[in-house]
Formats: structure tokens, C-alpha cells, sequence
């Protein structure tokens, strides 16, 4: 990967700002936003001008990093009240990736380590955390792209759903680290990205990034999945996740779970890729992911000229699905490639 990369989500601490690359303008025009105000970067999240779970994490953390530092209390109760309402709120912005509350989990945990120490050092101490979260994001990605590339041969044909990219990351992505880290050696790898109704993350972004690295990469329309297994074109699908429960079930955008059902039936390997922190043991199944509903008009009205739906029809938007363990070949940790029995093996590899 070029070193003069794009940043999904960079603090600049003079300015007391988080400057994020607006993902809703890809591809056509590479935008930055500073955010200041907790309501900005709510929106931000919530719109997915940020988005994909670990970069979701990432801006959470440096979000309430700047709501802290914001904090006037001299005292450590009446700052971490002020603290707890922050990450509230901040908490409420996506339901699904648990990298969101994990990151806001990980910052509240630091600031009552610190809670002996006087205010400003504790803001300090957060501002740490925070670059800790993006930093470990970063090599993180980079070992699920090692993991991933040793189960892939050169010239394979792999397959992608959504964004599980480098902008949805610190750095690298997911899913398309092995891609990634592969152009690195010459693999020739030929990607297909589904383009992801209706949000397009795999058209406009991941199709995207993958043909700015030089990567060979052709977009297919979601219902083109089983068209293009059936014609040999693919060795592997790899995607990224939202949160993983601990019996494997796996939540990541909708339409993943018709993927992994097509692959299994075409006997295509099925690669989910997750950092530990989107693995939530305290879900036992896929039952238990909050799923997000989204507004209707996202499938009816945007990206087209003209409206795609009769005015006043209803709409079913739910921004994700789960894919069932059974139907995963792998899941792709930084800590290494875990096989079923998912329920046994995940707690394992979580006690890494
Ligand atoms: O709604 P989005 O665009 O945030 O959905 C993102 C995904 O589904 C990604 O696959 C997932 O967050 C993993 S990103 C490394």
C-alpha cells in the first residue's frame, strides 16, 4: 500500500478536531471533514460519512476523547459524569458494530485507571487510548492480512460484500487485507465486489479502493453472486463483520448471509474476517445481534435521478444480516484463523 495513503478517521489535537474522510462522497470526490461538536461526529456515524466497524471504534474513541477534553469539572466525579453522558450519546449513534462500544468501553475503563490522577493528566491518558485504539487497529489489519494471504493461492478469483477496506480501518482492512498485502507480492489476485444495496459501500468504495492500489477488480450486481461462482470465477469470498456472536454467527452488511449460503453450494471457501474486538462473547448466537432498520428511502430514493419505488411504498431496510455459523468456513482473526466448533474455538482464541 502506498505510503501517501487516505485517512478514514485522524485526530488533529491543536485544532480540538477529528478529521474524517466523508465516505458518502466516494468515489466521486475525496472529502475531509473536521468535526468538533459531539453532535458532528453523532452524525457522522450515524450518516456514515465514517463507517465500517473498526473505523467506526476509532472515531468513537477520539469523539469522546474531544468530548473530554472539553469537560470544565476539576473534580474526577463531576468528570466522569460529564464523561459517561458523552459516551452515551456517542453509543447511540449505529447499533450493530460492537467495535463501537468496545472502543467507548476501552476509554471508560482507561479514565477510572486514572481516576487517582488530576483531571488534565486523565484527559491526557484518554488522548493515549484513543491513538493506542488506531494504532493496534493498524497492525492488527495487517496480521488478518498475513493470516488471510496464507490461505489464498496467486491468480485466485475472490470475492467481496460491502466495504471491509483500508478507509474502513485504521489502515489495510479486513477482508481486503489479503488483497492488499498480495498485490504486495505479485498474486494477481481478480476481485469481485458486490456493489451492496443500497448503500453501495462495495461500488463506490470498495471497488473504489481496490482499483486505485492497481488491483483487478470488477463490480457485480448483489444478485449476481451465484452467476459468477457458477462460472468458476471465484476460489474465495472473504468479508468483514460487525460483530460476531460466540456460537460464530455472524452479523456484517446485508446480502453476506445470501453470499455465504450461494458459496457453500458452489463448494467456495467462505472467509469471514474479524479483529477479536468485533468478536462479542457476551452474544450467544446471531439472535441476539441488534440489528439496525434504516430508513426506507435509502432503497427507494437515493443515488437515482428520479425515485426507483411508487411514492408511499413500503420499504424493509435492515443494514445488515447474520450468516450462519454453519455456512462460515474460517473466521480470520489477527490472532489466527479459527475453525469450527466456532463456540469452543472463539473462547479459546479469546483467551489469547
Ligand atoms: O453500514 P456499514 O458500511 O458501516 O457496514 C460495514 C460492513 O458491513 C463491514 O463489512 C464491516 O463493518 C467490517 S469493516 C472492516
Amino acid at each position: 500500500m502506498s505510503e501517501n495513503r487516505i485517512c478514514a478517521v485522524r485526530l488533529d489535537d491543536a485544532a480540538g478536531a477529528m478529521i474524517i474522510l466523508d465516505q458518502t462522497r466516494l468515489p466521486g470526490e475525496v472529502v475531509y471533514l473536521t468535526l468538533t461538536a459531539q453532535e458532528e461526529i453523532w452524525d457522522a456515524i450515524y450518516r456514515l460519512k465514517v463507517r465500517g466497524a473498526p473505523a467506526i471504534g476509532i472515531a468513537a474513541a477520539y469523539g469522546v476523547y474531544l468530548a473530554a477534553r472539553a469537560i470544565g469539572a476539576r473534580d474526577y466525579e463531576g468528570f466522569a459524569a460529564e464523561f459517561k453522558k458523552a459516551k452515551e450519546y456517542l453509543a447511540s449513534s449505529r447499533p450493530t458494530a460492537v467495535n463501537l462500544f468496545w472502543a467507548l468501553d476501552r476509554m471508560e475503563r482507561r479514565m477510572e485507571a486514572e481516576k487517582a490522577r488530576p483531571v488534565e493528566e486523565i484527559k491526557a491518558s484518554l488522548r493515549e487510548e484513543a491513538d493506542a485504539i488506531c494504532r493496534e487497529d493498524e497492525e492488527v489489519c495487517r496480521a488478518i492480512g498475513e493470516n488471510g494471504l496464507a490461505l489464498l493461492k496467486p491468480g485466485m478469483g475472490l470475492m467481496t460484500h460491502c466495504n471491509a477496506g483500508a478507509i474502513a480501518t485504521a489502515r489495510y482492512g479486513t477482508a481486503l487485507a489479503p488483497m492488499y498485502l498480495g498485490q504486495e507480492r505479485g498474486y494477481g489476485f481478480k476481485v469481485f465486489a458486490d456493489e451492496t444495496r443500497p448503500l453501495l459501500q462495495g461500488s463506490r468504495l470498495t471497488a473504489w479502493e481496490l482499483h486505485e492500489a492497481g488491483i483487478d477488480v470488477t463490480v457485480c450486481c448483489d444478485g449476481m453472486c451465484s452467476n459468477v461462482m457458477k462460472n468458476g470465477w471465484v476460489n474465495a469470498v472473504l468479508v468483514g463483520c460487525d460483530r460476531v456472536a460466540a456460537n460464530g454467527d455472524a452479523a456484517n452488511k446485508i446480502g453476506t448471509s445470501t453470499l455465504s449460503i450461494v458459496a457453500r453450494h458452489y463448494g467456495v471457501p467462505f472467509y469471514v474476517c474479524a479483529p477479536t474486538s468485533t468478536i462479542d462473547m457476551a452474544c450467544a448466537t446471531g439472535s441476539d445481534i441488534h440489528i439496525e432498520l434504516r430508513k426506507p428511502e435509502e432503497i427507494t430514493e437515493m443515488w437515482f435521478e428520479k425515485p426507483m419505488a411508487p411514492a408511499g411504498v413500503k420499504a424493509y431496510n435492515p443494514a445488515f444480516d447474520v450468516t450462519d455459523a454453519e455456512f462460515i468456513t474460517a473466521i480470520i482473526t489477527e490472532k489466527g484463523v479459527v475453525y469450527p466448533p466456532f463456540a469452543d474455538n472463539l473462547a479459546k482464541i479469546m483467551k489469547k
